[in-house]
This record gives structure tokens, C-alpha cells and sequence, in this order.
């Protein structure tokens, strides 16, 4: 037995990067999953090597800011899975840096949508089925951003303090349900997202610098992570904000 056999996972964000990551990690422990993205093809892609290793899959293409159409993609995916025992709400991201004074509000919305709402939107929909079962697990995927100062990213940063707010309220309304839900605050991971930190080396160089482990994270490192927070391993934990981050959230 695998440490997830018999669990069903819904994965947001699935199609690339950490969230790929993580569906393909919760799968090789034995869990069922559905996983949701914009992309198609790649989720296609990722069910096939999901079913390579043995497990089972579900995808629903779907945009996470398109609340009606997200609300009843998870509906689909918790209906094919029949429940849901892990959600992660990993889908997000930011496509803009601009100090605030210059920020167009649709931009600070479509970042809320994208990386608060969705969670909203995911918890809403999946948390009566674990309320049913009396159980659950819930990972929320905010960042380092959220903890303090995020200058020319305060949509991002804002956002994610959101999701770390949101985490622990969401934490002790379902802590006597026997439903835990934690949040991973990821430093500089190497995914698309950071993919124009990498284009010039002095920017990498300068990124890298402030570093203390002086590389970047893998998704496969963060994926590790949420396997801990999602199983047995991590049982008497709720309303936790695990940083992974190289050791950058703790220089001086
Ligand atoms: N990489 C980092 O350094 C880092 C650091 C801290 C926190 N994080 C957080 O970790 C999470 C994953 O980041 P990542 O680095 O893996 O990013 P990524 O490589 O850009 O992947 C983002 C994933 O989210 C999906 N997504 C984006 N917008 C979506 C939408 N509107 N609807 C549905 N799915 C959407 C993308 O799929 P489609 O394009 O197919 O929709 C993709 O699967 C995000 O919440 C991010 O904020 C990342």
C-alpha cells in the first residue's frame, strides 16, 4: 500500500510547473486525481503519464477565473472521483510588475481572481463533500510574496497574504471536522512563472544572490512538500504556513 491509496486529489493548475508536479507525486503514492488548467494538451499529456504509473486520472479544462465554469468543472471532477479527500489550490501566478500608484484596478482584480477567488471558488465547492466524510485535506499554495513588502508585485504579494489569511481561518472552521488545511510558501522555484528571471544572467545572478542556498527551488522539491502536508505524516498539523525557500525568508 502506498501511503495515498484509496484518496482522490483535485489538483488546480495542473497542466505545467508545481501543480504538475504535485498531481504526478500524489499519483506515484497511490492517489486518484483530477486535475484541472487551461491546457488541454497538456493535461492530456500528464494523464497519460499518470496512467503510465498505474493510476488513474480525470482532467476538466477550465479557466479558474471564469467562476461559474470553474465551480462546475470541480463539481464534474468531485462527481467522476465520487468525493474528494485532498484539494490543492495551486493555480495562480502574476503577469505584471507595476508600483501601485500606476496599476490598472482590472489588473489588481484579475490577480484576486486568479489567486484568491479561485480558492474561494474550489473551497466552496469541494469542503461539503469532506464535510460529509469528516475529513479532508486542503493545500494552498501562497508564497514568500505574502509575508512582507512585495514592491512593484503588491497585487501579487496582497493576493497571497490573502491566501495565508485565508488558510488559517479556513483552518479552524474545519479543524473539529477532522479537515486539515495548511498553505506552502514557495521562494523562488524554477517553473515558467520565473522564466524571464532566467533570460538574462545578471538578472539570475541577481535573483540568485539574495538566495542563501544560491539556486533555485524544483518543483519536485514543493511537490514533496505537499505530499507531507496531505498525508498521515503531517496529521496533528492545521492552519500552517510551511516556507520553502532556500533560506531567503530568514536573512537579515
Ligand atoms: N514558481 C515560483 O517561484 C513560485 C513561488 C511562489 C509561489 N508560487 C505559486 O505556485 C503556484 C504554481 O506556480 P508555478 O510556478 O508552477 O506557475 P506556472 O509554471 O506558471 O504554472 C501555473 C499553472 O497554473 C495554471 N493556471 C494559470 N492561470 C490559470 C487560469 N486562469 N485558470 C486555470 N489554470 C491556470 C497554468 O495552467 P494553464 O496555463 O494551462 O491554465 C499552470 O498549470 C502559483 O500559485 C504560484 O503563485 C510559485
Amino acid at each position: 500500500m502506498s501511503t495515498l491509496t484509496g484518496r482522490r486529489a483535485i489538483v488546480t493548475g495542473a497542466s505545467r510547473g508545481i501543480g504538475r508536479a504535485i498531481a504526478m507525486r500524489l499519483a506515484a503514492e497511490g492517489a486518484e486525481v483530477a486535475v484541472l488548467a487551461r491546457n488541454g494538451e497538456q493535461l492530456a499529456e500528464l494523464s497519460d503519464d499518470i496512467q503510465a504509473i498505474g493510476g488513474r486520472c480525470v482532467t476538466q479544462t477550465t479557466d479558474v477565473t471564469e467562476s461559474d465554469a470553474f465551480r462546475g468543472a470541480l463539481d464534474v471532477a468531485v462527481s467522476e472521483l465520487g468525493g474528494a479527500d485532498i484539494l490543492i489550490n495551486n493555480a495562480g501566478g502574476n503577469s505584471f510588475s507595476m508600483p501601485v500608484v500606476a496599476t490598472r484596478f482590472s489588473g489588481w482584480q484579475k490577480t484576486m481572481q486568479l489567486n484568491v477567488d479561485s480558492v474561494v471558488h474550489a473551497c466552496q465547492v469541494v469542503l461539503p463533500t469532506m464535510l460529509q466524510d469528516q475529513s479532508g485535506a486542503i493545500v494552498n499554495l501562497a508564497s514568500i510574496a505574502g509575508l512582507r513588502g512585495s514592491p512593484l508585485m503588491a497585487h501579487y504579494g496582497a493576493a497571497k497574504a490573502a491566501v495565508v489569511s485565508l488558510t488559517q481561518s479556513l483552518a479552524l472552521e474545519c479543524a473539529s471536522n477532522n479537515i486539515r488545511v495548511n498553505a506552502l510558501l514557495p521562494g523562488w522555484v524554477e517553473t515558467d512563472l520565473t522564466g524571464f528571471l532566467r533570460e538574462e544572467e545578471s538578472t539570475e545572478e541577481a535573483v540568485l544572490s539574495r538566495v542563501p542556498m544560491r539556486r533555485w527551488g524544483t518543483a519536485k522539491e514543493i511537490a514533496d512538500s505537499a505530499l507531507f502536508l496531505v498525508s498521515d505524516q503531517s496529521s496533528f498539523m492545521t492552519g500552517q504556513t510551511l516556507i520553502i525557500d532556500g533560506g531567503l525568508s530568514v536573512m537579515p
